[in-house]
């Protein structure tokens, strides 16, 4: 069996008091909460106070990026030992924006995914098409090679510590969620990939969210699906009550 996992995505929002508040709201909505694993992703300033907010609560925290390299002369870079040292829980790794303004490419995020994983933070992969891949029918082969690539020589040990999450890169942000049906056809594909590469044991095991534009609305027909695990949630995340509503959702 598979435990839920729902995770939020702040980007670069809230102020350090708006971090504070967003967290001590959220925190009395899902403690009875049970069975599904939660997690926030503030800005890298807040990260700690944020870390110290929710200790004692079922709330985990996971930061937004990382470097690939261990530490050293990388200007403006964090490095995962850092986030593991201010209690860090999770990293997401190769989020659509990070691809896309950033130009983070699949070699660059594989050693990300290996680095995080050498410092003990469980990484959150994202993958996902754009509208015109879609259009084009590519969505299939895009996806495949991202995660063929981001995974490069991750072993099944390493594998299982590991979340990857959905996110069709026109459905972030824009209010267009995919379709559950749409979702699920593009889980399964990942959860196929992964039982051929490794087996069928492990890519059961493995948590996979999808992420686009998830609200209270829409979260349980997409969490409905068989191979639809949790969510990774932007816009939503920033509000305590609808955030939590998605959490529930997920039992
Ligand atoms: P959204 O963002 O929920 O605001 O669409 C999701 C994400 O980027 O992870």
């Amino acid at each position: 069996m598979r435990i839920p996992f729902v995770a939020g995505n702040w980007k670069m929002n809230t102020s350090r008091a708006e971090a504070e508040q967003l967290v001590k709201a959220l925190i009395p909505l899902v403690a009875g909460v049970r069975d599904v694993h939660i997690a926030v992703c503030p800005p890298f300033p807040y990260l700690s106070h944020v870390v110290e907010t929710v200790r004692g609560s079922v709330i985990k925290v996971g930061a937004q990026n990382m470097h690939f390299e261990k530490k050293g002369a990388f200007t403006g870079e964090v490095s995962g030992e850092m986030l593991k040292d201010i209690g860090c829980m999770y990293v997401i790794l190769g989020h659509s924006e990070r691809r896309h303004i950033f130009g983070e490419k699949d070699t660059t995020i594989n050693k990300k995914v290996h680095q995080a994983l050498e410092v003990g933070l469980k990484p959150i992969l994202c993958v996902g098409e754009l509208l015109e891949e879609r259009e084009a029918g590519k969505t299939e082969e895009v996806v495949e090679n991202q995660i063929r690539e981001s995974l490069a020589n991750i072993s099944p040990d390493q594998m299982v510590q590991i979340t990857i999450a959905y996110e069709p890169v026109w459905a972030i942000g824009t209010g267009k969620t995919a379709t559950p049906e749409q979702a699920q056809e593009v889980h399964r594909l990942i959860r196929d990939w992964l039982q051929v590469h490794y087996d069928d044991g492990l890519a059961q095991q493995i948590c996979i969210q999808y992420g686009g534009s998830v609200k209270p609305e829409n979260a349980k027909t997409l969490m409905d699906q068989p191979d639809i695990d949790g969510a990774l949630v932007g816009g939503a995340s920033l509000k305590a009550d609808s955030f939590a509503s998605i959490v529930k959702a997920a039992i």
